[in-house]
């Protein structure tokens, strides 16, 4: 078959835009194609019908979600939300995607499994949640399965970016009021820069659209290279940052910081299969953390 040029632009489809992923993948997008980028305040997802008819109008040749709901300990004691952000969504958006012969590209978690393990998750291990929010990860998951013929699900972890709610800027907060923090130290996984992620989101769906795409569809692990406790991800961020030396960091073991979540001990993902696939190679984790930090540091010097 011969592509012609206008056969390899994308129209796409992205909630959660301003999201952590979803504000990278807004950026990162931009010369692929077309982007119609939602966020709450132009389209509330949990208004299915009002959902289908905007996808509708819009015709993708992608849809992306990037929405979820992402509150860990909150989702516990806010199980219908956190199911129908997190399940209901991706499972309409999927039925759309297949109705339109669109691809579905939708995000899963390292929360799928239970933390007990010796090696890095393959794509192909057995999730089992230890909490509601991996639980409803995991529906969406098989929602997005179910629905789409087309689809790729990136699971990724411990996502970070210099904007938003995560460990980096949390971190940074808190080193300027306190003298010292307890940090957990038995949890082990791989702290992951959204820009990163969206990079190679748009690296894979560019093979998608060139090459025999149906073959492509799947579970691709996506996360940094390397593997840190949140307390190893403290220090770093801490030494990096400069100007909190005197900021004293205990580790502490999950059961000396308790959540109203449980937490997996072990949520390293193999990436095997991603750099195989679509060549694309994850960075150290500790590289990435400093290029986010540069980015923090620069927004504040320069506001
Ligand atoms: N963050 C992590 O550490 C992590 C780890 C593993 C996997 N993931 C997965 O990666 C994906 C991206 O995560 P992220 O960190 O970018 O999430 P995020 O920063 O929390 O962004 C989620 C977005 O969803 C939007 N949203 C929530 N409810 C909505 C509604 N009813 N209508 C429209 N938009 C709504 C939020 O809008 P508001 O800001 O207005 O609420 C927010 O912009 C998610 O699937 C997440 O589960 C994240």
């Amino acid at each position: 078959m011969i592509v012609t040029l206008s056969d390899r632009r994308m129209k796409i489809f992205l909630t959660g835009a301003y999201g952590q992923v979803g504000w990278e993948l807004n950026r990162t997008l931009l010369p692929y194609g077309e982007i119609y980028a939602c966020d709450r305040d132009t389209l509330d997802l949990l208004d299915a019908s009002e959902v289908r008819r905007v996808v509708r109008d819009f015709g993708p040749s992608v849809i992306i979600n990037s929405a979820a709901y992402t509150a860990v300990d909150r989702a516990e004691s806010d199980r219908d939300l956190c199911d129908g952000l997190n399940i209901s969504v991706p499972g309409v958006l999927a039925e759309e995607a297949e109705r339109l012969g669109a691809w579905m590209v939708h995000f899963s978690s390292d929360y799928v499994f239970n933390g007990k393990n010796d090696r890095p998750w393959t794509e192909d291990d057995a999730p089992e949640p230890v909490n509601y929010y991996g639980r409803s990860k995991l529906g969406g998951d098989i929602a997005v399965m179910k629905n789409a013929s087309r689809y790729i699900i990136f699971r990724t972890s411990w996502v970070y970016a210099a904007r938003g709610s995560n460990f980096i800027l949390s971190m940074l907060r808190l080193f300027a009021q306190k003298d010292e923090l307890r940090i957990v130290d038995d949890q082990i996984g791989a702290p992951t820069w959204a820009r990163y992620i969206a990079q190679s989101v748009a690296m894979a769906l560019r093979q998608v659209f060139d090459g025999d795409g149906a073959s492509l569809s799947g579970v691709y692990n996506l996360v940094a290279a390397g593997r840190a406790s949140w307390y190893n991800f403290a220090r770093a961020i801490r030494d990096y940052a400069g100007g909190f030396a005197g900021v004293n960091l205990a580790p502490v073991s999950s059961d000396e910081y308790q959540t109203a979540a449980a937490r997996p001990k072990w949520s390293v993902l193999s990436t095997e299969k991603i750099q195989r696939v679509f060549g694309v190679y994850p960075p150290y984790w500790m590289d990435s953390m400093k290029l986010c930090i540069d980015e923090i540091i620069e927004r504040q010097r320069t506001k």
